[in-house]
Order: C-alpha cells, then structure tokens, then sequence
C-alpha cells in the first residue's frame, strides 16, 4: 500500500510517499523543508513563526512529495499525520491540511504520535527488528526510555523532568556561541575535545526510577562557563563539548543498564535527532555488544524530523485499524 504521510510539530515541515507491505518498507519520497535558517536569528523555535512557516511549505512540499515518488493522489491508499506531541501551532497546519486532503478524496485518515514515528523510523533499514524492544527517544523536544511492546502499544518507563537532551545541547551550544541548533556542532567539537577535562554531575536521577535531568547538568555547564567569563579565565570549547557529551552519555547508559536489567528486554532502539551523535552511537553500540543486546539505530537521514517515519508507523496504526475522522484534533502533548 502507499501512504502519503505529514510532519509539522516542529520546526520542519515533510510530506513523504511510502510503500509498504508484508516484506516492504520503501521510502519514495521524503522532502522536507527545514526552518531552521529562520529560527537561527533568534536562537530557538519561535512557534507562530514555525506555524506560519509550515502554512506557507505545506503545499509545495506535498506535489513535490507525489512527483518525486512517482504517483498522485488516486494512488494513495492512506494519509498518515503527526497529531501529537509538538507545538499546538505547528501541528495544526499538518493535521487540518492532512484531513482536508484524507475527506476531499475519501482516502483513510491515520494520526500517529510523533515518538512513535521517530521510533518506527528503523523499521526502513532493520527488516529483522520487530517488537517486543525498548527505545529511547531522544530529541530537541522530548527524552523518553519506552518498553515498545507491539507496534503501536508504547509505554513510557522514563523519561526527562525537565529539559529534553536535546535541548540541553542546544542551550550549552548557545551559551559558547554556537549557532541554534547546536548538537550537531556540539558533537563535532566533543570529537577533539577531552571528555575528562571537566567533571560535571550526572543527568540520572538517583534512585530506582529510570528519569533523567537534563536541567541540572545543563545549568552545571553553564555555571562554569559564566565562572570562567568572571574570573577572566578562558576555557577550551572542544573540552566542554567533550565532557558534557560523556555525561550525557554515562547518564543515558546507566538508566538504559537498569532498564535492561528490569525489563529482560534484549533489543534497544535509539532514534530521534539526538540520535544522530557520534559518541552516543559509539558508546551504545559498545554498551550494548559487551552484553549481547541487539542494537538499532536509524540512518542519519532518518534521525530528525521527517515524514517517512510518520508513515512508518502510520503503517501499523493503519494495520491496527487506528483511523482519524472530520473531529480529528491536535495535542500538544500526550499518547
Ligand atoms: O528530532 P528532532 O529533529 O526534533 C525534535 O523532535 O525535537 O531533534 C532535534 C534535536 C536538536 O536539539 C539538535 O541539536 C539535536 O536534535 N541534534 C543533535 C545532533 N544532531 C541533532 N544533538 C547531538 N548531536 C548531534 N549530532
Ligand atoms: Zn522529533
């Protein structure tokens, strides 16, 4: 079957073609048109700026999305769209565009979670990996460790109290003067920096509980920056990137160690932006070889929004009879 599939909860608007079916997942098209050049200027997602954004793309995106892959909407068996989590704006334009196209032209209407889209973005390049696992969902919005017990049953086991990890980079990126957002530049300079030059406390809460803090290790990193700008010390960025990298990572590994040990689970997925460091795709793969778990982590193509992964999941919420209708709404937050 093909699906015609939406994403704009956040700062990228993507419409993608996918087909599917027992033994295929083949992705047609996936355009996605990014905002970021626009949210640059002022250090973050300003989200009636990403709404209007999303308005002004969708339509372009989606005949590019039909002609790239080949087809038109005739061909199209389903149309899948973000409905939650994100900023309410923002999904919006994808969920009333999506349903206006879905009842204009009688085609089935699917909602999908975006967690969940991120997750099933494996499912492109991991033929072999099937449910029972468990994922950690890491992005600029969210940080969740979820026991995925079928396709469309997620039950989230831990996730951040505060800050999301990604944001966490962005916000240590920002204050070094790093252009938003600055993961992707964080990971560079933590390449030919010493994870050890700087000892900063650990993202994982203390106890029997699989949550992280991303706030508190965030705020210890911009503590010594400001410290250092006060005693007029410099300080090495490449060092900073480097330690608060390694922290992030041992806080990661460690609740992922106890959720192994809790669940049995001997699959990990890892997905969402975040997804797409470096290091932390080093250090789960050792993590997860040293104790013979199978690991899986998407394409870095497939790591930040996109609509391939919406279809993807769409795809087995279509399979499990999930369908949206003309009420059909948007959350900003929740299942
Ligand atoms: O999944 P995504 O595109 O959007 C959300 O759903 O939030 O994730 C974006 C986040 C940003 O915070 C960005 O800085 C981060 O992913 N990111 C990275 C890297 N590439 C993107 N963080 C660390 N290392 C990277 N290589
Ligand atoms: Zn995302």
């Amino acid at each position: 079957m093909l699906i015609l599939s939406f994403e704009s909860s956040c700062d990228e608007t993507s419409a993608a073609v996918c087909e599917f079916d027992e033994n295929k997942k083949q992705i047609r098209s996936n355009i996605i048109a990014s905002q970021i050049e626009t949210h640059k200027l002022y250090g973050g997602v300003v989200p009636e700026i990403a709404s209007r954004a999303h308005c002004d793309a969708i339509t372009n995106i989606t005949y590019e999305a039909l002609d790239t892959a080949g087809v038109t909407l005739a061909d199209i068996d389903a149309i899948a769209v973000t409905n939650t989590p994100g900023l309410i704006g923002a999904l919006l334009v994808g969920v009333s565009f999506a349903k206006s196209l879905a009842i204009a032209n009688n085609i089935p209407l699917v909602p999908v979670n975006h967690i969940k889209g991120h997750t099933a973005a494996n499912y492109f390049v991991h033929p072999d990996l099937k449910p029972p696992f468990l994922a950690l969902v890491a992005s600029g919005g969210h940080t969740s460790l979820i026991r995925v017990d079928d396709y469309t049953t997620y039950t989230t086991i831990g996730r951040t109290r505060d800050d999301a990890i990604g944001e966490a980079f962005d916000k240590v990126g920002r204050v070094m003067g790093l252009p938003y957002p600055g993961g992707a530049e964080m990971d560079r300079l933590a390449s030919i920096g010493n994870p050890n030059a700087i000892k900063f406390p650990s993202a994982a809460v203390v106890g029997d509980n699989l949550d992280f803090s991303f706030s508190g290790l965030k705020t210890a990193v911009i503590n010594h920056l400001h410290n250092c700008d006060q005693k007029g010390e410099s300080y090495v960025k490449e060092d900073i990137a480097a330690s608060f990298t390694k922290t992030v990572i041992s806080s990661v590994t460690k609740k992922l160690e106890m959720a192994y040990e809790a669940t049995g689970l001997d699959k990990i997925v890892i997905a969402g932006g975040v997804s797409a460091n470096s290091h932390l795709r080093a250090a789960l793969e050792e993590f997860c070889n040293k104790r013979q778990i199978h690991f899986y982590m998407p394409p870095l193509s497939l790591c930040g929004d996109n609509a391939a992964m919406i279809a993807a999941q769409g795809y087995y919420e279509y399979l499990a009879g999930v369908r949206g209708d003309s009420a059909l709404n948007a959350k900003a937050s929740g299942q």
